[in-house]
């Protein structure tokens, strides 16, 4: 079967199925191209809250299938494939929270989207890349603790006057581009604008005239005005920016920008998924309803 041929099947099985196709901007661009909603974390999760299809398949990773499962206990959510982890919400264990609760008594804990259902359930808010500013400046607290990225943490405790204490997790797709990657970039392309993703590190965000999540670097490049721009996120980005800025050059500040197991989920897993109904994604209700205060709260802030 060729790749049409598989989109074309995938879209009639969605339709039978009462299903939606929600895709995150790191999937492979054949995915990307029959997605129901195409968005960076928030997008997602808000689309998940919103839909009111039967079932939701999820290509992204294990923790955004998981998070559509928590918002909406009530729909069948697939994860076309089991083996998508996140190697940044492996960066904490529950035990490792509990302990930071202890040692700073009554300090909230932010903790991103990318970590699993149950380290939502021991955070008081969630954040995504795009609102973290918004859900640290909603807290009444002089101290916060953001888990588990130090980069994300380090990066929006510059525009805040709240103590910010980081978790020192990194996603090692974004922490591992160097200022060298970048340098040698913008010594190629001198008039481009670098757009990098708050995962990056520090020293690669000082480098950035903007920075923000991928739905941001998408908002970004359509109202720069400018010819070509450098990104400093993970390659699957450049499709959608292509097609929004089809007279605009994106040039990848690194060719190691790829995350592993976002490129993981093929057509043909989608096609299976649908077909068999797996892989079904459930939390147990005594993770899934703490986990869901954390998210609500976040999804409440404008
Ligand atoms: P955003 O789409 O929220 O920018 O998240 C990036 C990411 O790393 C998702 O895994
Ligand atoms: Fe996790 Fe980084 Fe991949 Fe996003 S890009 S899924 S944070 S490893």
């Amino acid at each position: 079967m060729d790749q049409r041929e598989l989109q074309n099947k995938i879209r009639k099985l969605l339709k039978d199925r009462h299903a939606v196709l929600l895709v995150h901007y790191y999937q492979p661009g054949e995915i990307q191209d029959i997605a129901d909603i195409l968005g960076d974390s928030l997008a997602l999760s808000l689309g998940a809250a919103k839909t009111d299809a039967d079932v939701i398949v999820f290509a992204g990773v294990h923790f955004m299938a998981e998070s559509a499962s928590i918002i909406c206990p009530d729909k069948t959510v697939l994860l076309p494939r089991l083996d998508v982890g996140c190697p940044l919400a492996d960066m904490i264990t529950v035990d490792q929270l509990v302990q930071a609760r202890k040692s700073h008594p009554g300090v909230p804990i932010v903790t991103y989207i990318n970590s699993s259902a149950e380290i939502k359930a021991h955070s008081d808010i969630c954040c995504t890349s795009s609102n973290a500013l918004n859900v640290v400046a909603s807290l009444g607290d002089k101290t916060v603790i953001m888990a588990p990225d130090g980069n994300l943490a380090r990066y929006i405790s510059g525009f805040t006057d709240k103590h910010i204490i980081p978790w020192d997790g990194y996603c090692p797709v974004h922490h591992f581009l160097t200022v060298d990657d970048v340098r040698k970039a913008k010594r190629k392309y001198p008039r481009a604008l670098f757009a990098a993703h708050p995962e990056c590190s520090p020293d690669v965000l000082a480098m950035a005239d903007f920075a923000g999540g991928t739905g941001g670097i998408l908002r970004f490049a359509g109202e720069s005005g400018v010819s070509a721009m450098i990104i400093g996120t993970e390659m699957g980005l450049l499709h959608q920016l292509k097609k929004q800025n089809p007279k605009m050059t994106f040039i990848p500040a690194s060719e190691k920008l790829i995350c592993r197991t976002m490129k993981l989920i093929t057509l043909n897993d989608i096609f299976d998924a649908l077909s068999e109904m797996k892989h079904i994604i459930r939390v147990p209700e005594e993770i899934r309803i703490p986990a869901r205060k954390a998210l609500d709260r976040m999804l409440a802030i404008p």
